[in-house]
């Protein structure tokens, strides 16, 4: 079965695109098949996979909306194993035409149903709001990722957060559930980091991942070469605790298969 994640959280800038577009590297680096669809109309994720704006002509504004299909829509990286779904500025307008749509949550979940999707893993990189574009994202998951920046303001949006993800779960898709909380810019020389970092792990406990994203310039470099960081400088510290986290990710996958595979 394809394992859809959405990766979200309504800040903006606290490393939900580097780590959609770090985590589809390294999952398609150990061999799975991966798309990456790319629901910012910035389109971060696009670029920093090395998809210029000329490229973008089936976007994911098409697939939300259902006039095309993910097969009509993928198309290949330089990374092998990697596919993406770009996004264009044309995706901030989906936010208020899907306002007047059937099935206005649920257009995206339609799409990816609609046909096959050959794919181990699909990574949605959400835009930052709780708007309709990531309540589709988060109807066609069954898991929710979420990049915590360690700043004062973490933990009170993330309660906003966790709130819309209940919300969601007793309305319109009972099957979602919380992969994990990454911590991200973690930087462990800093005071206010530690106490964040305390809070978070208080809070919600197993949820957060114990691998930590630090903060590495190599990180925001890396998409100005339209490469993930993991294929601009491996070696980087960002890019090691990424892997880091790849692994992490997998055991977690295992075990929410067995736990799954007991309550059948
Ligand atoms: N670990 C990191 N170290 C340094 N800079 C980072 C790191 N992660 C992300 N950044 C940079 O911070 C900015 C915001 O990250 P991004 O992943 O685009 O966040 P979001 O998608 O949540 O808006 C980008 O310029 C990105 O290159
Ligand atoms: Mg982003």
């Amino acid at each position: 079965m394809t394992r859809i994640i959405s990766i979200v959280n309504q800040k903006g800038g606290v490393g939900k695109t580097t780590t959609a577009v770090n985590l589809a590297t390294a999952l398609a680096a150990i061999g799975k098949q991966v798309l990456l669809i790319d629901l910012d109309p910035q389109g971060n994720a696009s670029t920093g996979l090395g998809i210029t704006p000329d490229l973008r002509k089936i976007t994911s504004y098409d697939i939300l909306i259902g006039s095309k299909t993910v097969p009509q829509a993928q198309q290949k990286t330089e990374i092998p194993n990697l596919s993406v779904i770009p996004s264009t500025i044309d995706l901030s307008g989906a936010e208020i035409e899907l306002v007047n749509l059937p099935q206005r949550e649920y257009r995206l979940r339609q799409t990816l149903q609609s046909c096959e999707v050959n794919y181990d893993y699909v990574l949605i990189d959400c835009p930052p709001s709780l708007g309709l574009v990531t309540i589709n994202a988060l109807t066609s998951a069954q898991s929710v990722f979420i990049p915590l920046q360690c700043e004062f303001y973490a933990l009170e949006g993330l309660s906003h957060l966790l709130k819309t993800i209940k919300l969601v779960q007793r309305q319109m898709n009972n099957s979602l559930d919380i992969l994990g909380v990454v911590l991200t810019m973690y930087d462990k020389r800093n005071k206010l980091t530690e106490h964040i970092e305390e809070d978070v792990r208080g809070f919600l406990g197993d949820l957060v991942f114990q691998t930590t994203i630090p903060r590495n310039v190599r990180m925001s470099e890396a998409p100005s070469f339209g490469k993930p960081a993991l294929i601009y400088d491996m070696r980087c510290r960002g890019s090691q605790a990424y892997l880091q986290l790849a692994k992490e990710l997998l055991k977690r996958e295992i075990e929410r298969a067995k736990k799954l595979n007991n309550a059948a």
